[in-house]
């Protein structure tokens, strides 16, 4: 019998927080940790950058609406339908998976993700049915680890404020509160092991040696 050697395949690793928790900068720690170990890292985003994500990152700046067909002649454009906007997070999402996740994992690296199906729970939940979410992300393979940073609405956004020119729709205080206390909702259920809750308003070097400990009980 021949034997195949073949390379284990990789872990996927997903960090998750509201805007401003520091996501996209311990990722860019996660991957530079795992690199140090010796370890393949792929690091990516959703929104992703393919073409629904681009598609996405234009409705989230107000820039992409929605044109009825004109009933009476004065319809003005609207925004887009909430269930159709997290129908579309679901499907940038399920093409991200087939077309970059699972390659890279299956190549043996491990994929790092800012932000995945918790941030569609957490968010479009707050303008429609939370199952009907959860059903349209049903195929969405499961992380082998979240990392979530929790920090304070209103320390986020002060955060948001000083470093940012643009803002999405969602970044506006009352918002925020509504989506921290979504995913704390959500994580109440989740399973022990799966998800590591840190606090990310601590110092950051403190935030990224909590983030590797995690990390590294995935090896
Ligand atoms: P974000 O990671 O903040 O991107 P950027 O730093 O480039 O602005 O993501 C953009 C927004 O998308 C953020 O407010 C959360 C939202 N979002 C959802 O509402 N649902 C989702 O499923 C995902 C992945 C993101």
């Amino acid at each position: 019998m021949t034997s195949k050697k073949s390379r284990r395949r990789g872990r996927f690793i997903v960090l998750e927080g509201i805007d401003g928790s520091g996501t996209t900068t311990q990722l860019k720690y996660a991957a530079e940790w795992l690199e140090r170990k010796g370890e393949l890292v792929h690091t990516t985003r959703e929104p992703t950058d393919g073409p629904l994500g681009l598609m996405l990152r234009q409705i989230l700046r107000g820039r992409l609406v929605s044109t009825p067909g004109a009933v009476s002649g004065d319809a003005k454009p609207q925004p887009m339908d909430p269930a159709a906007v997290a129908l579309l997070f679901a499907a940038d999402r399920l093409d991200h998976l087939h077309n970059e996740v699972l390659p890279h994992l299956e190549a043996g690296r491990h994929v790092i993700c800012d932000r995945y199906v918790l941030s569609s729970l957490a968010y479009q939940s707050l303008e429609t049915d939370l199952r009907f979410v959860r059903n349209i992300n049903e195929k969405a393979l499961a992380p082998d680890l979240t990392i979530f940073l929790r920090v304070r609405p209103d320390v986020a956004m002060q955060r948001i404020e000083t470093t940012r020119t643009t803002r999405d729709t969602f970044e506006q205080l009352p918002l925020q509160r509504k989506v921290a206390a979504a995913y704390d909702k959500l994580l109440e259920g989740y399973r022990e092991g799966t998800v590591t809750i840190l606090d990310g308003e601590e110092e950051m070097s403190m935030v990224t040696t909590r983030m590797r400990a995690a990390l590294d009980t995935l090896f």
